[in-house]
């Protein structure tokens, strides 16, 4: 269900009026309701905003510069300030967005784009929180809007980038799907995952049993507002990517964070996950 989840999603930025079933609000309310703390331990916080019991100035306040058409409701996210906290974030986020994909809704991470004042106020963010993006949901239009076309034009969101940039084996050798075993299809999940601008920063080296998360920082490109480094949140979604597509394939595993002290010039160690077989 998840890696299905993870192979249909893409960014919608244009919605369909039709509101969202009852139920299906229910559901989403309960898996944010449950969805509190990430691997590095940073306290998440969701709340689903539903414009429709909002006031135009409310709603005004809570604006997407034109890059989100028609959508009423939006996933708000907080997360407290910390080491990881980024990362969790990005984690906690992105298995919302996945299971409002399994519930067959559509969704968009908007980092930049939106207005953080009003969406702050909407989920009464403390002095010690993060809000790093927030994401529309609902059901997604036949027709993109100009803006959409333009945006995924412009971030070339079709493409990903190839093997042999992402994934590595101990020598640093591009890391063949053959070596990867059961594991090509979590790290293939990986490769489809959405990141800021489409930059894609997620390093993988494989060590056996061990597979050592880094962060490649684009050079040159800001991804930043404030605290708020999007790249740091683009690594929580390959982590949550990796975990679920792996569990759901039968493979167990947990999340260490010891550096292993490679030699990997730039790239910026963030966590190994360790496969139990
Ligand atoms: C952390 C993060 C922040 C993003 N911020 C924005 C944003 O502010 N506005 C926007 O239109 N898209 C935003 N995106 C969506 C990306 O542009 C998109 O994921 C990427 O181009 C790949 O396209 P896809 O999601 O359709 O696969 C963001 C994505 C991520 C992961």
């Amino acid at each position: 269900m998840i890696i299905t989840a993870i192979q249909k999603r893409y960014s919608c930025r244009t919605f369909n009026p039709k509101s969202i079933e009852r139920e299906k609000v229910e559901a989403l309310e309960n898996i944010l309701q449950g969805n509190t703390q990430g691997p590095f331990g940073a306290k998440l916080r969701f709340r689903l905003v539903d414009f429709k019991v909002m006031s135009k100035e409310e709603i005004r306040a809570c604006g997407t510069y034109g890059v989100i058409r028609g959508a009423s409701h939006f996933i708000v996210g907080a997360v407290h300030k910390g080491a990881g906290a980024l990362e969790d974030f990005g984690y906690g986020m992105e298995r919302n967005i996945l299971q409002a994909q399994a519930l067959g809704l559509c969704t968009c991470w908007l980092g930049g784009t939106f207005r953080r004042t009003g969406f702050s106020d909407r989920i009464g963010l403390r002095d010690n929180e993060l809000l790093p993006a927030v994401a529309p949901v609902g059901y997604g239009a036949d027709k993109r809007s100009f803006a959409d076309r333009v945006i995924r034009f412009g971030a070339g969101s079709d493409k990903r980038k190839p093997w042999e940039v992402l994934f590595f084996d101990r020598e640093f050798h591009a890391l063949k799907k053959e070596a990867a075993g059961p594991y090509a299809l979590p790290l293939e999940c990986i490769r489809l995952g959405p990141s800021a601008s489409n930059k894609q920063p997620w390093r993988i080296v494989q060590e056996e049993h061990l597979f050592h998360f880094y962060l490649e920082q684009t050079p040159g490109y800001a991804g930043s507002n404030g605290e708020v480094k999007l790249q740091h949140v683009d690594m929580g979604i390959a982590m949550s990517h990796f975990e679920l597509a792996s569990r759901e394939l039968g493979m167990e595993g947990r999340w260490m964070f010891a550096d292993p002290g490679m030699q990997t010039g730039s790239w910026e160690y963030v966590a190994t996950w360790t496969a139990v077989s």
